[in-house]
């Protein structure tokens, strides 16, 4: 036997000079949330070591983060004020205008990513605009919903976001939040799409954390089925079109052949993947009851999602591997 792969994983200096793939705290998103009513923070059941936000929590979160290096976080707003129409995410002062505002007081090179979309702000949780008929009943208005994630985008970039990401999966969104940035003067300010957003059950944990469920029925009608990957090639390209400066696949670790495949077909766009809430969770409830390694774990789920092909990645694991790696 002349061939012996084992003879390059013989001891740790060997197996890391050949290792592949590497990944990095630069490379990491740290998602946040933000709850407007809140005086003190106060944890996600299911989320362990993640909370709602205060205002004043919100920034002893990030000096920590900033001491941990982090490039930046992915907010999320839950506002005191929810109605149909999702008023409250129009306010000049929304509780995530806010919120971008102080951080950008204590850390100006911090990188903030607004997430856009409806859903936290409306009171039946949809990410858009819901319409009922006489029969009772309803479908979420893709058009009307456009006009109003333009005037989000205006709002979120006037208030200092660095990249506005939209989230609701609304056919021709990169289009009109582009328009809407270059004509209020932020043609600077990118889009990173989630192109690529499946309807998921591993985005349960966040709809505790954003009080964001859909009162009535679910999101099959906007966001993608879990069993295609062709139409995940077709919604990337339509997002690349409009001017999407980033795409996204949203969930990561059910997903990896569409990372994969997205960072394939589009090899000059930036890729970011989102490890989402369900996908940490059961990393965290695994790993509680002492049934697998948790820090093994994270690394694991880590790599696998750059291997696959991801740029950067979003994940509740931000401040767990940049502490693992200081
Ligand atoms: C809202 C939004 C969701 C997530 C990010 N943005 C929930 C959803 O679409 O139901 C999920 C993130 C996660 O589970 O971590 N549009």
């Amino acid at each position: 036997m002349n061939i012996r792969p084992r003879r390059l994983r013989e001891n740790k200096r060997l197996r890391r000079l050949v290792r592949e793939n590497h990944l990095t705290t630069e490379e990491l998103i740290l998602p946040l949330f933000i709850k407007e009513t809140n005086k003190h923070k106060t944890p996600i059941t299911s989320m362990p070591g993640h909370y709602q936000h205060s205002l004043e929590s919100l920034i002893e979160e990030i000096q920590e983060i900033q001491q941990l290096k982090l490039p930046g976080v992915m907010l999320f707003g839950i506002p005191e004020h929810k109605d149909a129409q999702g008023s409250a995410a129009l306010f000049a002062d929304s509780i995530v205008a806010q919120a971008i505002r102080s951080i950008k007081k204590v850390a100006p090179d911090l990188l903030v990513i607004a997430d856009l979309c409806l859903c936290e702000y409306t009171s039946h949780g949809h990410c858009g605009v819901l319409q009922t008929k006489n029969d009772g009943s309803y479908h979420i208005d893709n058009d009307s919903t456009l006009d109003f994630l333009a005037k989000q985008a205006e709002q979120l970039a006037k208030a200092g976001a660095d990249i506005i990401a939209p989230s609701g999966m609304m056919d021709g969104m990169v289009a009109a939040i582009r328009q809407q940035l270059d004509i209020c003067g932020f043609e600077q300010v990118p889009i990173l799409s989630y192109a690529v957003k499946y309807a998921s059950a591993f985005y349960a944990p966040f709809r505790e954390a954003a009080d964001g469920a859909p009162q009535v029925g679910d999101r099959n009608t906007y966001q993608m089925d879990s069993a295609n990957s062709h139409e995940a090639l077709r919604e990337a390209a339509l997002d690349s079109q409009q001017g999407a400066d980033m795409l996204m696949v949203k969930p990561a670790q059910s997903y990896l052949d569409i990372v994969y495949r997205v960072k394939q077909a589009f090899p000059h766009l930036p890729l970011a993947a989102y490890q989402v809430s369900g996908e940490f969770a059961m990393i965290k409830a695994a790993a509680q009851h002492g049934w697998l390694d948790e820090q093994q774990a994270m690394l694991e789920s880590l790599i696998s999602i750059k291997r696959a092909g991801a740029d950067f990645i979003i994940s509740y694991f931000a401040k767990d591997f940049a502490s693992a790696r200081q």
